[in-house]
């Protein structure tokens, strides 16, 4: 089978990073067309420079990275230095990138790509705020319908949220353009915190990727174990979630996740709310699925697909 072709839209963030090795890691599975950066972890000037960061780290200078929004369509940016650090990818020493930015906008990428590649061909996985892809659908409306499929690291159902009581932080941060997305009409596959939280890493694990004797093993075993600290003192867990990777991992092994076709609407009106996906998982309202709900993992099927692809780095 062909590869997908996609196009990663990203806060990098160190689970962004990991997703994003993962994807340059299997070619035979996905061809990234572009990696569009979008104000959130951290604000965009750093998140299209972390993103440029991981795509060298990769071996791959040659991809183009965009600079998308640097705020909400409609909001104050919200970011997470308490999580991410300061940087955005604490942990290890960062090099400085050598490649350059692309001249032309994320958002005009976007929809250029999507105007000219064949109609439904073209996968976008959104793994930080939906700014971009928002703007792309209200500037460009001709271009929803060529969207092959939408695949989200976003929202939160039985897991509620981690940003505020009700809310994830990637819907959180422009509930505005989550909105757009999901009565978009696209079809939608959504990795919520209900999925990203089984996904934790283990002390084995990190140690495995720092063993590797790689530059990649090395920064993704200190980006894990410096992004870990933050859900241990809130949850208690060990471990981190790797929540953007589950994104990439269900492009290449779809197989490993589990969830149920339900309509997903995002709040935006209400502050207390603000953000929250409200799944009617138990059809309890005559409201039209539209979201494909991923609430299951096989945490060992996904850390092993991980491990495999980072090794190839
Ligand atoms: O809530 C988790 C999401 O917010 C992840 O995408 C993480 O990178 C942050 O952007
Ligand atoms: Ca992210």
């Amino acid at each position: 089978m062909a590869p997908r072709n996609i196009i990663i839209d990203t806060d990098p963030g160190q689970d962004d990073a990991v997703a994003i090795l993962l994807a340059l890691a299997s070619p035979e599975y996905v061809n990234v067309l572009g990696v569009v950066a979008v104000a959130g972890n951290v604000p965009l000037d750093l998140t299209q420079k972390n993103a440029r960061i991981v795509c060298e780290l990769a071996g791959r200078s040659d991809m183009p990275v965009f600079a998308g929004a640097d705020a909400p369509m409609a909001r104050r940016l919200v970011t997470a230095e308490h999580v991410h650090g300061k940087t955005g990818l604490d942990g290890p020493p960062l090099p400085e990138p050598a490649m350059a930015l692309q001249e032309q906008s994320g958002v005009d990428f976007i929809i250029e790509t999507l105007r000219t590649e064949p109609p439904g061909t073209v996968t976008l996985c959104p793994i930080g705020p939906l700014t971009n892809i928002g703007i792309a659908f209200a500037k460009a409306p001709d271009v929803v319908e060529r969207v092959q499929e939408i695949v989200l690291m976003g929202g939160a159902y039985f897991e509620v949220g981690n940003i505020t009581p009700a809310a994830e932080f990637n819907i959180y941060v422009d509930p505005e353009a989550a909105d757009i997305v999901f009565r978009s009409g696209v079809k939608l596959t959504v990795m919520p915190l209900d999925v990203t939280h089984k996904a934790l890493t283990s002390q084995a694990w990190v140690d495995d990727m720092a063993a590797l004797g790689t530059e990649t093993g090395r920064m993704v075993s200190a980006w894990t174990d410096f992004f870990e600290r933050y859900d241990m003192e809130k949850y208690g867990s060990t471990g981190a979630p790797l929540h953007d990777p589950c994104v990439i991992a269900y492009l290449i092994k779809p197989e490993l996740f589990t969830g149920r076709h339900v309509n997903v609407e995002v709040e935006t009106q209400s502050e207390l709310t603000r953000g929250m996906t409200v799944a009617d998982w138990w059809g309890v309202t005559d409201r039209p699925p539209n979201a494909m709900f991923v609430g299951g993992v096989d945490r060992d099927g996904f850390f092993g697909l991980l491990s495999e692809r980072l090794a190839r780095l």
